[in-house]
């Protein structure tokens, strides 16, 4: 019989986790079914109960569960997931619930792997200071930029990011204004509205390359890129590397994820 995974998020209907874990299930034959639950605000938990008790073996969890999965995992959690202080990845084990978070890795992969894209020695400026920001932030320090600036509307909640951080620096857009970056990673969520983080265009340095890790649109920030100079992408391959490290956490191996990105991005 088939083993079940879901993604768990409200909305979670756009969700293109379950075709994509579809698609490596067949690609390394392994029997699973993976399926949607949107869970009301504020009934997170009770969802995952339910889920468990149906037979459920493990979870995917999107916005705007990932804190509270980060809590209802307790000390059950890896630490990258401590570091980021949120859950994406829930593995339902006989007596517990553990949890990951595979989102930094996910983008570092797409970066560097895809994108051919070190991370090491480069400018880095990281847009948002919400769980998108959080989760990736160590991951990023991790692979030795020059510099790692965090720019968020509200000031204070980036120089608090930062803090937590050793060799983050945070502050408002206007604090890095003479700043030029390599590496532009938008984890705002102002793409959502169309709108675009307050950037100027000599904020991309020559060959700049700027991410949006919001997937399947173009956003203003990817407009303002290409205007600027700069290569610019999406959140696709995050989405897919993210889910595929997932996919590893519960099945134990790594399916290859080129085909399955390319055939998202056609979509
Ligand atoms: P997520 O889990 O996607 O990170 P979040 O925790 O609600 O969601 O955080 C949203 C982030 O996008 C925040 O950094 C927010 O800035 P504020 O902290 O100032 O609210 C940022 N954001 C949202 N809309 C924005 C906009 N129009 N321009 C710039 N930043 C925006």
């Amino acid at each position: 019989m088939a083993e079940r995974y879901a993604v768990i998020g409200n909305p979670v209907a756009h969700s293109r986790s379950p075709w994509i874990h579809a698609e490596f299930a067949r690609a390394t034959r392994q029997d699973i079914d993976y399926g949607r639950i949107e869970a009301a605000l504020g009934a997170f938990e009770r969802a995952v109960d339910e889920f468990r008790a149906a037979g459920g073996r493990g979870a995917n969890v999107t916005a705007p569960f990932k804190e509270a999965a980060f809590r209802y995992c307790g000390a059950a959690v890896s630490d990258r997931a401590r570091e980021a202080r949120a859950v994406n990845t829930l593995v339902f084990e006989a007596a517990r619930v553990s949890g990951d978070n595979t989102d930094g890795a996910g983008l570092l992969r797409d970066l560097t792997a895809n994108l051919g894209r070190p991370i090491a020695g480069k400018r880095v400026l990281l847009m948002g200071a919400g769980g998108a920001a959080q989760g990736v932030l160590g991951p990023l320090l991790a692979a030795g930029p020059a510099r790692l600036a965090v720019a968020n509307r509200t000031a204070d909640k980036a120089r608090a990011l930062a803090q937590r951080f050793q060799g983050a620096v945070g502050g408002g857009f206007g604090d890095f204004r003479d700043e030029q970056f390599d590496l532009l990673i938008n984890a705002t969520s102002a793409g959502l509205a169309n709108e675009a983080p307050p950037l100027q265009k000599a904020a991309f340095a020559p060959g700049a390359l700027a991410y949006d890790m919001v997937y399947g649109r173009d956003t203003p920030f990817l407009a303002l890129a290409r205007a600027s100079g700069a290569e610019a992408h999406d959140g696709s391959g995050m989405l897919v590397e993210q889910a595929a490290e997932a996919f590893l956490v519960w099945r134990g191996l790594r399916p290859r994820t080129a085909a399955v990105l390319a055939a998202l991005r056609k979509r």
